[in-house]
């Protein structure tokens, strides 16, 4: 014999309503939860952008035509290695710096 045998009906009748009530708040907690959890979309950075995050961290930014396109080839490899830039955002940060430094080579 089960323990929901031993108590009254009118008991019983009101301990399903409280069941079927939580059920139905979990599951409206679950889909308010799971609007929360839809992550944004991802949407990749510029280099101009990844250039104004990481390259003014300890120094002021530096406008692109304070160097030619050579130069910041060479600055960069210095650079990267002190922001700790993972290969693919310093190439797109030296790609922004070389188009708009404004010199050829
Ligand atoms: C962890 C700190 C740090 C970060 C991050 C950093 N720099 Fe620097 N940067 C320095 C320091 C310190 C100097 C000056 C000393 C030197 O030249 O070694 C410098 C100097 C420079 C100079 C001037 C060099 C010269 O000879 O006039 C440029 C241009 C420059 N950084 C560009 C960048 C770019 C572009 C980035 C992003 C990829 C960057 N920096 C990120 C620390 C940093």
């Amino acid at each position: 014999m089960n323990r929901f045998c031993l108590l009254a009906p009118r008991w019983r009748n009101s301990l399903a309503v409280v069941a079927v009530s939580a059920m139905f708040v979990g599951a409206v907690a679950m889909t308010v939860a799971k609007d929360a959890e839809t992550p944004p979309a991802k949407k990749k950075l510029t280099g101009e952008q990844l250039y104004a995050i990481n390259c003014a961290r300890c120094h002021a930014e530096r406008y692109p035509t304070e160097a030619t396109k050579a130069e910041w080839k060479t600055l960069m490899t210095h650079m990267r290695v002190r922001a700790n830039l993972p290969a693919k955002q310093s190439k797109e940060i030296l790609k922004y710096l070389q188009e708009n430094c404004g010199t050829n080579p």
